[in-house]
């Protein structure tokens, strides 16, 4: 070919891709254009707040994991009139057998709200890979619903999780559960990241905020568990309404298996799921050393079994790599205690929330700093994690949009956009990673990655051509 021919190629190109991204120092800091606009919630009377008809129906139900292994779901719902039987009647798909298992009640007062009865049941000894009906409600007005049980835990079981972080209850928050709910790669279970109502921005923390957002998100929550993570937003810490314990409406209406593994607070906790092995921490409990989680978090890691479960996930809710002028260094203390311990232990990926956009990194760590050699720049590390930020799901905050230029080296990619992720682990050595903005089709992926398994396959799986 003749060397105009190939400037002009060349020319074509490089302008298909200034079109998509602009190159920095570091990876890519993407130019999708979009109408920037402070989001709002939905109003009290939207479609999605209905509450559901006939009396003191259960309201607001969603499911999580309710042990260690999956065999377990702990089914939670809302009665308003009276507090209703707090059995669940569930049956796996091909059984005529009913089973019962009964749960506990529980309400609290905020300031001058007060909750409806909130219902917690944990239903234990379920079949692996088993599609379940379940029906709460009894005796007065009943609604019926199903989940899937994951695969027996094991090495090569496939699993899809999908991320989301940061929700809230504005129209945007709703385009991003409907583009969650219509991906063709279809997530089993939601690693949620942390900040579910921002009841809190509303004033005296309404809670009645967070009672709109549990029937808003249902319609995902009550047929496939979602994974929970203590953000910011759940604290609710108010002395000056007299209300200084933290977590108090998060900890009353989200209940999570913590004790399965030993911990001693629902704010830190793990779970094995097929072939993962899920480490969720808590950016707003104590975590330095001697403190409750740290201790636990020491104990912890050595358990994981790679043999059983290869891929090992950390959610936690402050980013401890996050190249945004928003919660810019947050999550440095915490980093500098723990990050030592993920390489060391070869953890797969840490997905935080927080910054309301999306972000990428490469594999690096920043360990060696010691006060006074002067180490402390992040280095390419193939032992660390990636770092993804996914706190992009659309609350009424709005985006974050001013990045820190130069985008450093570290950082593989990243956009200020609402969207969601999906993590589709095949086997031991495989996941397909892909993140999907709102404003795209379905099935359209905006950033993607093969995950190769920092246990089974430690090979290079970086996506940024750079030393
Ligand atoms: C709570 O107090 C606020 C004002 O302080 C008031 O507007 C609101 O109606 C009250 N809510 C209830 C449930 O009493
Ligand atoms: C929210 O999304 C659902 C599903 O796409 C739609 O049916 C509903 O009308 C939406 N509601 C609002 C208030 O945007
Ligand atoms: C929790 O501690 C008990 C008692 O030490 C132990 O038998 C059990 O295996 C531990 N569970 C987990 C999940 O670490
Ligand atoms: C790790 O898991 C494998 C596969 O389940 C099992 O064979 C092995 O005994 C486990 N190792 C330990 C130390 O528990
Ligand atoms: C972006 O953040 C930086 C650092 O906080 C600040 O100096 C700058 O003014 C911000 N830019 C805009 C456009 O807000
Ligand atoms: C694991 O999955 C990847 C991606 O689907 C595939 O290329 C690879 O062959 C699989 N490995 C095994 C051992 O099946």
């Amino acid at each position: 070919m003749g060397a105009s021919k190939a400037t002009f190629l060349l020319a074509v190109i490089a302008a298909a891709v200034l079109n998509a991204a602009v190159l920095c120092s570091g990876g890519i800091t993407s130019s999708f254009v979009r109408k920037v606009e402070k989001t709002v919630d939905m109003p009290l009377y939207s479609d999605i707040f209905k509450v559901p008809p006939g009396y003191n129906a259960p309201q607001q139900v969603h499911i999580t994991q309710g042990d260690h292994e999956g065999k377990a779901v702990i089914v939670s719902w809302v009665t308003v009139d009276e507090p209703g039987s707090n059995t669940v009647l569930y049956w796996a798909e091909n059984s005529n057998q009913k089973n019962k298992a009964k749960g506990s009640i529980t309400k609290y007062k905020f300031y001058n709200y007060t909750s409806g009865y909130i219902h917690h049941c944990t239903i234990r000894r379920l079949e692996y890979n088993t599609k379940y009906y379940y029906e709460v409600g009894i005796g007065h007005t009943t609604r019926k619903f199903w989940f899937t049980t994951p695969p027996e835990v094991g090495p090569d079981a496939p699993y899809t999780f999908g991320l989301i972080g940061d929700l809230g209850q504005s129209y945007d928050s709703n385009k991003t559960l409907t583009h969650y709910e219509q991906n063709p790669a279809k997530g089993q279970t939601v690693l949620f990241v942390g900040d579910l109502s921002y009841a809190d921005n509303y004033p005296n923390h309404d809670n009645v905020r967070w009672d709109t957002w549990g029937r808003f998100v249902e319609r995902s929550v009550a047929y496939q568990p979602w994974i929970w993570t203590a953000g910011n937003h759940e604290l609710d810490f108010a002395p000056e309404l007299g209300e200084t314990k933290p977590f108090k409406p998060y900890s009353h209406r989200y209940h999570v298996p913590f004790k399965a593994s030993n911990s001693t607070a629902p704010f830190w906790y793990s779970i094995k799921r097929a072939s993962a092995y899920i480490i969720v921490l808590s950016s707003y409990s104590a975590y330095g050393k001697y403190t409750p989680q740290y201790e636990w978090l020491k104990e912890e890691l050595p358990k994981v079994n790679r043999s059983e479960t290869p891929w090992l996930i950390v959610l936690v809710h402050s980013p401890w790599y996050n190249s945004y002028n928003y919660h810019f260094m947050e999550g440095e203390t915490m980093r500098v205690i723990y990050e030592p311990w993920f390489v060391q232990y070869k953890v797969d990926v840490v997905f935080a929330g927080h910054v309301h956009a999306y972000e990428r990194s490469e594999r690096v760590s920043n360990i060696a700093y010691n006060v006074v050699n002067g180490i402390c720049t992040p280095v390419k590390n193939p032992l660390a994690p990636v770092y993804i930020t996914i706190g992009d799901g659309g609350n009424l905050e709005g985006l974050a949009t001013n990045m820190t230029e130069p985008q450093p080296k570290y950082s593989a990619f990243r956009e200020a956009s609402f969207g969601h992720a999906t993590f589709s682990i095949k086997n031991r050595t495989h996941a397909y990673y892909s993140w999907h903005r709102n404003q795209d089709g379905y099935a359209v992926e905006a950033d993607s990655m093969w995950f190769f398994n920092r246990y089974w396959h430690p090979v290079d799986d970086s996506t940024t051509a750079q030393s």
